[in-house]
């Protein structure tokens, strides 16, 4: 065979590596949108969705329509994926033909700038710094202020001395950790502004975008700017520094052609990281406060393991080490599978950059695109008795693409390591020196908009060394 034959076949197997390509400008017999229903013009089941608990909708939708099915919520045309593969070819194979997509109010309030917004050039630059600032070599040298953080929240848990609200207080908690990793060892009075104003932005995110003054939303953009200008005031005072953390990667940056960022894409990527890691970890602990009093005798074997390691360190005087941290299988086990059951974020949105083929049916440009995360969490084909809370499944690992609390390919999330260690350290102190007991008999799932225990789970605490 000679040189131009070979080239020629690489080149038609790499056509043909691509079985879903896109745009099928003559197909042979023209595909299908996928089943389901549409509902009513314009609100189509919106009204549906939001009636009941969204995972109910979800799952006797995959009930009647199978895997991938098509409906309209919030003004837009939408198909939902409930399979691992389909999963894995919208945001990984097939990533580049689908964009995130977020309504541009929310957009506004975080900055337009932040990497999750973008797709290309700009998100793999930005990703690389977010990623290496909360790699383990970075958040590994965090361990000592995360402890210090974890004790000082307890503490201040039973110091309260009445019922507390525990998603309330693992927000706060987790917001001075989002600080931390953010800027180091933050001066107190730029860490309460920063939280001040990051609360009201909180109350506009959810709230009508209108700019009419005294409104929730209206109020948040003007919170959004203060934060600005409070990061560059922080920005100002530490130009001369060169630090780890990702304010130092961000002012560190410069592109080939020498250029740096922007003091807007600075904020407006730390205020998107701020708010990516905050509600988030605070739900996932608040139920792991849950599913360890649910069940003592496995609240039981946690706290063997770890009082194993209190008395490895001289009964807690020592600093926990990252390879202890490493060293928790239970505990992880049991971190793994609140992961799973709470699956807090039950989706992800994308939008369809071209009309998309897969498995013979159409996706046309523009419909949203939705991996439903949640269905394949609690499928029974990937999960057996998917709705009891057993640890032990993660003994072996999950089938590929099973598993994606994190997300999964280019958008998957990088605070996935701190987000972990956070859990890790924060239950070790919690089981050698705390109790907790749920205060009240109710049970049940709020959203806020995550998924989280009825009412952010009232609980009461005290030390017990
Ligand atoms: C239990 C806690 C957490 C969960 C369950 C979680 C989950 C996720 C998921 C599912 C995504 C992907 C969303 C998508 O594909 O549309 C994501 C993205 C992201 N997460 Fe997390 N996250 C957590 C904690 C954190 C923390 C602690 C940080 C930072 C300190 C963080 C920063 C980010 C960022 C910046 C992105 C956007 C990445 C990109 O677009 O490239 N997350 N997270």
């Amino acid at each position: 065979m000679d040189t131009i034959t070979i080239l020629f076949l690489i080149f038609l197997s790499s056509l043909l590596s691509f079985p879903f390509i896109i745009k099928q400008h003559k197909p042979l017999s023209k595909p299908k949108l996928p089943p389901g229903s549409m509902g009513w013009p314009y609100i189509g089941e919106t009204f549906q969705l939001y009636s009941q608990p969204p995972n109910i909708f979800f799952s006797s939708k995959q009930k009647r329509y199978g895997e991938i099915f098509k409906t309209h919520i919030l003004g837009c045309p939408c198909v939902m994926l409930a399979s691992p593969e389909a999963a894995r070819f919208v945001l990984v194979t097939h990533s580049h033909l689908f964009k995130p997509t977020y309504p541009k109010s929310k957009e506004k309030l975080i900055g337009s700038s932040a990497l999750f917004f973008h797709q290309g050039d700009y998100h793999t630059r930005i990703r690389k710094l977010v990623q290496t600032s909360l790699s383990p070599e970075s958040i590994k040298k965090l361990i000592p202020d995360i402890e210090t953080q974890v004790i000082s929240s307890l503490e201040s848990w039973v110091s309260i001395g009445q019922v507390i609200n525990a998603f309330h207080e693992m927000k706060k908690f987790s917001f001075n950790i989002g600080i931390l990793s953010v800027f180091g060892n933050l001066e107190n009075n730029y860490r309460e502004q920063l939280k001040e104003n990051y609360s009201i932005i909180e109350k506009g995110y959810n709230s009508f975008p209108t700019r009419i003054p005294g409104t929730a939303y209206s109020k948040a953009l003007l919170a959004r700017q203060r934060i600005q200008e409070i990061i560059s005031e922080i920005v100002c005072k530490r130009k001369e520094q060169i630090k780890k953390d990702l304010l130092g990667h961000l002012l560190n940056y410069k592109n080939e052609k020498g250029e740096t960022l922007s003091d807007e894409e600075i904020a407006d990527n730390i205020i998107g990281v701020l708010f990516a890691a905050q509600d988030t970890t605070a739900s996932v602990l608040t139920w792991i406060l849950k599913y360890l009093h649910d069940d003592q005798k496995l609240l039981e074997a946690i706290k063997t393991e770890q009082m194993a390691v209190y008395e490895a360190n001289d009964g807690g005087k020592m600093p926990l080490t990252w390879s202890q941290t490493k060293n928790m299988p239970l505990t992880h086990r049991v971190i793994l599978e609140s992961l799973r059951m709470s699956s807090i974020i039950s989706f992800t949105f994308r939008e369809a950059v071209v009309d998309v083929i897969y498995k013979g049916y159409l996706i046309p440009k523009g419909w949203k695109v939705m991996p439903l995360f949640r269905n394949i969490h609690h499928n029974p084909e990937f999960y057996i008795n998917p709705q009891s809370f057993d640890p032990s499944r993660f003994e072996v690992s999950p089938k590929p693409n099973t598993f994606m609390p994190f997300g999964n390919g280019v958008h998957s999330c990088p605070g996935n390591e701190l987000a972990k260690l956070n859990m890790l350290i924060l239950i070790h102190h919690l089981v050698t020196k705390f109790r907790w007991e749920v205060v009240g008999t109710e049970s049940g799932v709020q959203y806020s908009p995550f998924p989280i225990p009825l009412q952010g789970l009232p609980i009461r605490f005290w030390r017990i060394q």
